[in-house]
């Protein structure tokens, strides 16, 4: 099968019939989960760890997320033992704040910028295969997205970006994370539906809309989906 045809046939198939057919076309390809430890997240981990039980697992650590982020991090990663890659920036928080001031109040698309978008962009390098916990529901701006999309970084070099969960409804999410006995942020008990750093992230004012707490409503991507350059097949 070609990659078009991949492309193509992945749209119809379950997330667990992809993630076969991925790996059945490019068994020993280098692969990797972005990964926030959201219930998003914790699917696509709980699936892919089954045939990559040490699949890079690539957490940005912005420096700003919730204490109970980091101990959920910490505990998810001694029970299923995997291979955390924390992304540090060379730049601490205290060092940025006291050159640039509090960026998430005054530029948070700088912050995000420094914070995740570039050391993403430098930790993807070695990897052909970028797996996401990103669904369509989210936010109108990844409405259309793909199952397998083919992305260029920066640095001129293309990888596949698989989004096992893309068609799936927050329900499904949910009722998968019940129904698997899936550990879960204890966030999602105070309300919260989408989480990033702590900043950054309110309880949304409305159910409907499970993005509005973030960045205030104010803006809907932090950079880190949206500076690779989607090619076509
Ligand atoms: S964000 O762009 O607004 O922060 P969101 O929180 O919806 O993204 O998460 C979507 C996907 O982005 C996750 O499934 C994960 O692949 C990736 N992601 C988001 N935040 C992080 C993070 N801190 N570390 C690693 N991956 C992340
Ligand atoms: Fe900075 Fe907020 Fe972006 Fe985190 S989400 S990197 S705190 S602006």
């Amino acid at each position: 099968m070609s990659d078009a045809q991949l492309f193509e046939k992945s749209e119809a198939l379950n997330s667990e019939d992809l993630l076969r057919a991925i790996f059945e076309q490019m068994p020993s390809v280098p692969a990797c989960l972005t990964c926030s430890f959201q219930a998003e997240d914790m699917i696509v981990l709980s699936l892919l760890r089954q045939r990559l039980p040490n699949v890079p697992v690539l957490f940005l650590e912005t420096g700003y997320h919730f204490a109970d982020t980091y101990r959920f991090r910490d505990q998810v990663t001694r029970d299923w033992k995997l291979n955390l890659v924390n992304v540090v920036q060379q730049t601490t928080v205290q060092q940025q704040e006291a050159t640039f001031g509090i960026l998430h109040q005054i530029d948070p698309a700088k912050c995000c910028q420094l914070r995740k978008v570039e050391p993403l962009m430098e930790s993807l390098e070695p990897f052909d295969l970028w797996f996401t916990g990103l669904r369509r529901e989210q936010s109108p701006t990844r409405r259309n997205l793909k199952k397998i999309e083919r992305h260029r970084l920066p640095s001129g070099k293309t990888l596949l970006k698989i989004s096992l969960l893309a068609d799936w409804s927050w329900a499904q999410v949910w009722e998968f994370t019940g129904k698997h006995q899936l550990a879960y942020l204890p966030q999602y008990d105070r309300g919260y539906l989408s989480i990033g750093c702590e900043p950054c992230t309110a309880i949304p004012t409305s159910g409907a809309d499970a993005r509005s707490g973030r960045w205030g409503g104010k803006k809907l991507e932090c950079g880190m989906h949206t500076f690779s350059e989607k090619t076509d097949g």
